[in-house]
């Protein structure tokens, strides 16, 4: 069988991830968020104080109370956050009008790969940009590691007044004052009580973190200049990819919610204070990078799950990263049905560096550096040849740190191979660096990201490319290598993908709900970035960076955020479930130049719904997408009975006492933008309803591509709308034809008009019904 190393490095990752599975489930700790649903009086100082009530009850007294209390969450539902034992726990969870008791949990931003990844920008159209005057009118809230308000990015030059509607509130704290906020930065908040109980006083004097909306990430200042960023002429990352830098709605109004720390990691009870406040506050839309990994937790525990559930009933679109754990299947997380769920695709940019081999040989990898001393021929070595004493030659290999011995690799180009335990290019430079190495080739599992090199040159090549300089340096006397300067290339020989890292579905939790949803960008997003956060960096580019390329499905989770913006100023009525639904039915299935959209991974295969929901997201087309799949909190409460949940935790997400109804089977009938059956016995039948947001007078015909082994039929096939006639229900049968143990096989339904095209993916498993059984 042929083993090729590429193979390997997929097993490898695979690993990994397995590990920090584990890990994250070990975590425990002793904050406790007791939630008590939907508050009972309007005067949120009374609910409050009912907070400080029940809690000196068990400490004892209301200073006790006082002090274990983290939060009082007061708007959009009742309860609070305080330091317990277990057992005190136990005890409130009796309390009459205590709905419940979750253990506080700790979430991570979505790019694991910060650091190891960059390039591009926004690609949104005229059209939606016009009709909505750039989505000025709109506030997106942005929770994550804060804002770096004095990037150009965050100018308000021409900005109208702040909204009146705007009830948010500008928080001062450590180097940010009122003075920072202006009328595109309208609110910023920062929330720590929960994270500190975690892991202890944050030290200010460290120099790493503020105490206040500053962000010393970059992180959170990257995702808000790319949904709402202003245009900033002339941006690059050190050269490259020069141009104009600009948000997806540049004239929207960003309200920062810092609820994660560069120290690590994003606190569950932190969140829901800032869920809690963003609705009050009177954003229209919240993009949350963040997330923690599979094992998902149920959708009756998971804070985000539960403050989008309130948000989305008060009108608010909810927009979160799909995660980065790649292109493994059932990886996807955030996957609510009333949340936006984003993948990550490239764009039609790459940085193509020409090798040159001493026998003039040339071959081409990717690289992003510029202004260092290239096109000179440097000895070319490998790092298993010149590993130091102490270090084993698997880790020399892959340029692990500390790996390399400095006088055999002083003034050399290193090659190094991406390995199991080591599998980051930005690693391997450093470590090159280290040892005064004079260049670095890096052969890895190919994939469109590229790490950036702040100090020396540093290719990366795919397995095939470095094995064969294996090849030519074992016959070859001295070998040597060049290296040219990269470019910026543009344009159609680059096919959009999406990206190795996505996390792919079908969702672990509930596999009935199409996840991710969609689309964007994220892979080399080039936007803002923090100044403050480049302590590993040389010098000469601490406070300079100002822009930076960034790969993550938190990259395009804020690229949605900013066109669900523009929808709103567009349609102000439509409900969240309405915008997902004209994003998805209008997603594309092809990049700009036709070219089916492809799925990185080993091998490349076309991309199926559960690598990117509808597709590639289609600013313009979902300004008027014909017909709308709409749902709402009754819906989502429907949906919550199937997936089995009892009574007293479903009113704990709703916030109101809720009684499920045996009734129909809201998995697959939950009114959603696609049809996904993970298990087809015999015939299945669901429905559907559509409601006509285009011309009053429309007919529309159905047509399916049927998936492999299912029949499907669609009653009625025709769909009148007029004056009176806005909405209309049909019922698509499913029925299997194999008797086999299937796959997911894929199809779609369309509904056409002669003008619009509404199109749901069908996704459809055969399984036998004695399959498991034992006779
Ligand atoms: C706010 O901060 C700015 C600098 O960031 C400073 O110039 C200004 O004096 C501060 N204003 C107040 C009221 O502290
Ligand atoms: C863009 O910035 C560079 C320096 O980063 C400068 O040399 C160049 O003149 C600028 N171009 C324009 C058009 O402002
Ligand atoms: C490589 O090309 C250069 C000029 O193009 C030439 O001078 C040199 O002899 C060539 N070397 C080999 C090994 O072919
Ligand atoms: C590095 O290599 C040199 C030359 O082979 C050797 O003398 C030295 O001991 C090595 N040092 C380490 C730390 O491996
Ligand atoms: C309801 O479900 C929750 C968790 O989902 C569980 O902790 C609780 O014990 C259940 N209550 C009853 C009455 O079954």
């Amino acid at each position: 069988m042929a083993s090729s190393p590429w193979i390997f490095g997929m097993l490898y990752l695979g690993l990994i991830l397995q590990q920090s599975l584990f890990l994250n489930s070990l975590t425990s700790t002793n904050v406790h968020i007791v939630y008590m649903g939907e508050r009972r009086q309007d005067e949120p100082e009374l609910v409050s104080d009912s907070h400080h009530e029940i809690l000196s009850h068990i400490l004892g007294s209301k200073e006790a109370a006082k002090e274990s209390i983290l939060y009082s969450y007061k708007h959009g539902f009742s309860g609070f956050a305080a330091v317990l034992t277990q057992s005190q726990a136990k005890h409130i969870a009796d309390f009459p009008g205590v709905v419940n008791v979750i253990p506080n949990r700790i979430l991570r931003l979505c790019t694991t790969r910060s650091w190891d990844f960059l390039q591009v920008k926004p690609q949104i159209r005229n059209g939606i940009l016009a009709k909505s005057q750039s989505g000025s009118g709109s506030i997106i809230g942005v929770m994550d590691t804060g804002i770096w308000p004095e990037s150009e990015s965050f100018k308000d030059d021409g900005m109208g007044e702040v909204p009146s509607r705007w009830r948010g509130i500008c928080q001062e704290g450590e180097q940010f004052n009122h003075s920072n906020c202006n009328r595109k930065i309208i609110g910023a908040r920062w929330y720590i009580k929960g994270y500190e109980a975690e892991f202890g006083k944050l030290n200010p004097r460290d120099g790493v973190e503020f105490l206040s909306p500053r962000d010393a990430s970059g992180h959170g200042t990257h995702t808000s200049s790319t949904a709402a960023g202003a245009l900033v002429e002339n941006a690059s990352f050190m050269g490259l990819a020069r141009g104009v830098a600009r948000g997806g709605a540049p004239s929207a109004r960003l309200a920062i919610y810092k609820v994660c720390w560069s120290t690590g990691g994003c606190s569950s009870a932190d969140m829901l204070a800032a869920f809690d406040d963003a609705i009050s506050d009177g954003v229209d839309v919240l993009s949350a990078s963040l997330g923690s990994l599979p094992p998902l937790p149920s959708y009756v525990e998971d804070a985000l799950s539960i403050g989008s559930f309130h948000a989305v009933a008060k009108g608010i679109s909810v927009v979160c990263s799909g995660g980065n754990s790649g292109p493994y299947p059932q990886t996807v997380i955030n996957t609510a049905p009333w949340v936006l769920t984003v993948a990550a695709s490239t764009i039609d940019r790459a940085f193509p560096t020409i090798v040159t081999l001493g026998n003039n040989q040339t071959l081409v990898g990717q690289a992003v550096y510029t202004g260092l001393d290239v096109n000179k021929f440097y000895p070319l070595v490998y790092g298993e040849d010149i590993a130091s004493v102490d270090s084993d030659e698997d880790k020399a290999g892959a340029c692990d740190s500390g790996s390399l011995n400095e006088t055999l690799a002083r003034g050399k180009v290193v090659l190094c191979f991406q390995s199991r335990s080591q599998r980051s290019a930005t690693v391997a430079a450093s470590t090159v660096l280290s040892v005064k190495g004079a260049g670095i080739i890096f052969a890895k599992a190919p994939t469109k990201d590229v790490s950036v090199s702040w100090s020396l040159p540093c290719v990366q090549v795919d397995f095939t490319i470095g094995t064969y300089l294996l090849t030519y340096m074992e016959a070859t006397r001295n070998p040597v290598v060049k290296f040219g300067s990269t470019r910026t290339a543009l344009g159609q020989q680059i096919s959009s993908e999406v990206a190795f890292f996505s996390s792919r579905g079908p969702s672990s939790l509930s596999p009935a709900v199409l996840k991710p949803d969609i689309a964007a960008p994220g892979v080399n997003i080039l936007a803002s970035w923090s100044p403050a956060s480049s302590p590993s960096e040389p010098d000469m580019l601490k406070n300079k960076l100002k822009f930076k390329f960034e790969s993550g499905t938190s990259m395009s989770c804020p690229h949605i955020a900013a066109v669900v913006a523009l929808l709103k100023t567009i349609h102000p009525d439509w409900s969240p479930a309405a915008i997902k639904s004209a994003l998805i039915t209008t997603a594309s299935l092809e990049d700009e130049y036709c070219q089916n959209i492809v799925a990185e991974g080993a091998p490349h295969k076309q991309a199926d719904p559960f690598d990117y929901g509808g597709g590639h997201v289609d600013p313009n087309k979902a300004i008027n997408p014909g017909l709308i799949y709409d749902s709402d909190s009754t819906d989502y409460v429907n949906f919550l009975c199937s997936m089995g949940y009892n009574d007293t935790a479903i009113s704990l997400v709703v916030g109101t006492p809720t009684k499920c109804f045996k009734s129909t089977n809201f998995l697959v009938n939950l009114n959603l933008p696609s049809i996904t059956i993970p298990e087809l016995k015999q015939t299945l039948s669901v429905t559907r309803t559509v409601r006509n947001v285009g011309p009053e007078n429309s007919i529309y015909i159905a047509r399916i591509q049927t998936p492999a082994g299912v029949s499907v039929t669609v009653k009625p096939r025709i769909l009148l709308f007029d004056s009176t006639v806005k909405t209309l229900k049909f019922k698509v049968v499913l029925r299997s034809l194999l008797r086999i143990q299937g796959r997911y096989s894929f199809g779609n339904l369309f509904w056409e008009d002669g003008f619009h095209v509404v199109r749901i993916p069908l996704m459809v498993r055969t399984v036998i019904e004695d399959f498991y059984s034992e006779t």
